[in-house]
Parts: C-alpha cells; structure tokens; sequence
C-alpha cells in the first residue's frame, strides 16, 4: 500500500477537508523553465523529449524540485494519441502542433487505426511508472488526455487553428463521419487513461481546450458526449480514481459538466468563481481560475489577484488553486514561485482548521 504524504489534492477531490488550497499549474513543466528548456535542447525536440521515460520523468519533476506544489503532472502531450493513431505528430519550430497525415475524409476516418495504448503508447506508462517511482510518494501524479472533441480538430485541421474550416465542414456536412472519428478518439482515449491508471496515474484530468468554439447544441452533441462516454466508462473500471473535466470558455456549461458524474471542473478566468460555485451547487471541486496573465505583473499584483480569486471562491472545501489555462512561456519563474507562497499564507483562512 502507498500512503501519499501531501494529500491536499486527492482530498479535494474526494470531499475531504484540508487545511490549505492545494495549487498546481497547468503546463507547470514548460518553456517558462530555463532547466526546462535546458532538457528539451538535450534531447532534440519534443517528440523525443516526450517519447523518451528518463527525459519525461525529468521534466516532470522539475516544477516539483523547483516549487512547493501539491500534485505533479504527466509530462506528455494530448496529441499523441492521434500520433499513436498512424497521423505523424510532429512541432516545426515556432509554428506549433501539426501532423503529417491528417484525417479529412470520410475515408481517411473510416481507415483510422484504433491503437493499444499498452504497446503503441508503452513510453508514456514507462514514463508514469518512473515518475511515481521517483516521486516517492510525495505528492500525487495527475495523468490526462485531450478530450475528444479537442484532439478531433487537430487531427482535422492538421495542426491549430483559428477558423475551424475542415472541421466545422466536417460537421455541418457530414456529421455521422465526425461522430465515427469522435468515437474512435473516445474509445482510444477511455483505453489510453485506463492504462494511465494501472500504470500509476493517481488522478486524471481531460482537456476539451476547443469545446468554447461550439454552439450550445453542438457542444452537447459532439464534446460533452464523449467526456461523459469517458466518465461512464472510467467509472465502470476505476470506481475510485478522481477524474477533472476542463472546457475552456465552457463557463455557462459548467452545470452540465458538472452532472456528467466527474469530481472536478476546470475553469477559465472569464468566469468569478462564486458564479461558478452557484452553477454547480458544490456538488465538484472548481479548478482554477487566475488569469495567467497576471504572472507579468507587480507583485503586489499578483497577491491582490491571488486574493481574488481564492475570496470569489470563499470559505470551502473544494477549491483547487490553478491558472484558468496554461502558463505562458514568457512569464519569470520567480513570480510563479511567489503565486505559489501567496496561495500558502492566504488560504488557510478560507479553510475551517
Ligand atoms: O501541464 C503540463 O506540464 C504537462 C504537459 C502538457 C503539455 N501539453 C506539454 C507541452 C499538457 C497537459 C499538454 C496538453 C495540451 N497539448 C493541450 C491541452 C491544454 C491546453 O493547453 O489547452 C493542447 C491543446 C496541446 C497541444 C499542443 N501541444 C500545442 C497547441 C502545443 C504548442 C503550443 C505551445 O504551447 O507551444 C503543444 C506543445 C507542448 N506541449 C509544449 C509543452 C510543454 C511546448 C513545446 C515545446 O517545448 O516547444
């Protein structure tokens, strides 16, 4: 049996008090990190980083050595799954994202493989048994995926987006072939986390960074859909495993992500908390929501928003401390690390204890 020592995060998220609001950043490992970046040039480029357990596990634990933070992220990316789907994942330098073979057709989607995540995505379970090996238990490890719908206009577009034309054509003109492609992306993904648990993942968390760009109907149809497939199943599997549902620019959804049965609900820094926490009644945890923006700023800027936000959430039990998205590559390590006590002296006084 393992006993976690810092067990701040797993208690939000099981409805547990704690005596402080646990903090984690999303992309806590980055380029914001000079030894980050120090890694990354070793090993060559990002696919390698990631593809390699040694050089994964070291970024991994980076931002833990460097920060007092309660809970360690995966060092990995949402997209390779559809790398591991036969689409060629590749990062041209400064241009982000693309893939090789993206999916356009309805052809191209009926072809797609439906990988074993155990043997086609084995480096990232080398690379969670490591990490938890080396993490000693000190604090729990957050394993994740991309929501479907999200890692569907990757693969789509072929890389990111600002207009969404192959797959907004895809879903006003063929909405069955999406609803395929969004299908095989769900059941890799359900096997995907599955694997994540069994190798280690203590808690998983699924990023729908795209689910802001539908209409009401659409998003219910073709993103929420597919995370609750994911929930449902995940729950079928791994009763227990603490799971964080993230839609940015979801906010007036945050009800129905909510009942999907998750345990936690990311939320961007376009919604106040206290709206956030009426929406959803305290039946999840709320996850978030500083703007990352704010990391540029004074730092009596930077203790006032902090303020802010943790007073927007109030007195409570389940509030977990994060940016509203991830961490910008430009932002000074030491004011992160200066957020991080700022959210250690103020909130023990939102807590009971
Ligand atoms: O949070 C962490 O520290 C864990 C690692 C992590 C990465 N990507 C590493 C990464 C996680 C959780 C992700 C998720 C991810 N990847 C998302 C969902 C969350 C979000 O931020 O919206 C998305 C949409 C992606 C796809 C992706 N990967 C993009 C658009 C980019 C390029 C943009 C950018 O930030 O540069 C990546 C590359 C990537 N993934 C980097 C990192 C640290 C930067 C690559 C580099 O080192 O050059």
């Amino acid at each position: 049996m393992h006993s976690i020592k810092n067990t701040r995060l797993l208690d939000v998220l099981n409805n547990k008090p704690v005596d402080r609001t646990p903090i984690w950043i999303m992309r806590q490992a980055g380029r914001y990190l000079p030894e980050y970046l120090e890694t990354r040039q070793r090993a060559g480029d990002f696919m390698t980083l990631a593809s390699t357990p040694d050089l994964a596990c070291e970024v991994t634990l980076q931002p833990i050595r460097r920060f007092s933070l309660d809970a360690a992220i995966l060092f990995s990316d949402i997209l390779t799954v559809p790398d591991a789907m036969g689409l060629g994942l590749y990062f041209a330098a400064g241009e982000g994202p693309r893939f090789k073979n993206p999916t356009r057709t309805p052809e191209d989607i009926k072809q797609l493989a439906t990988p074993d995540p155990e043997t086609e995505l084995r480096y990232v379970m080398d690379a969670v048994r490591l990490i938890r090996r080396e993490l000693n238990d000190s604090v729990p490890l957050i394993g994740f995926a991309g929501s479907p719908w999200t890692v569907a206009t990757y693969m789509v577009e072929g890389s990111g987006s600002k207009e969404y034309v192959h797959i907004k054509k895809l879903m006003y003109g063929d909405e069955n072939a999406l609803h395929l492609l969004l299908s095989k992306i769900a059941s890799t993904t359900i096997a995907y986390l599955r694997a994540q648990a069994d190798a280690g993942a203590q808690t998983l968390m699924v990023f729908d960074t795209w689910g802001g760009i539908l209409t009401p109907r659409a998003y219910q149809a073709f993103s929420l859909h597919y995370m609750q497939k994911i929930v449902t199943a995940l729950r079928e599997s791994h009763a227990s495993i603490p799971i964080t549902l993230f839609t940015k620019n979801g906010g007036m959804w945050l009800p129905d992500i909510a009942r999907t049965g998750c345990n936690a609900v990311g939320v961007d820094w376009t919604v106040d908390l206290r709206d956030a926490r009426a929406l959803t009644q305290d039946r999840v945890a709320l996850q978030g929501n500083l703007d990352p923006g704010v990391l540029y700023g004074s730092r009596v800027k930077i203790k006032e928003e902090v303020h802010r936000v943790l007073e927007s959430y109030g007195a409570g039990e389940r509030h977990i401390f994060n940016l509203g998205h991830g961490i910008h590559q430009y932002i000074d390590p030491d004011n992160v690390e200066f957020m991080i006590e700022t959210v250690h002296e103020l909130s023990p006084a939102f807590h009971a204890d």
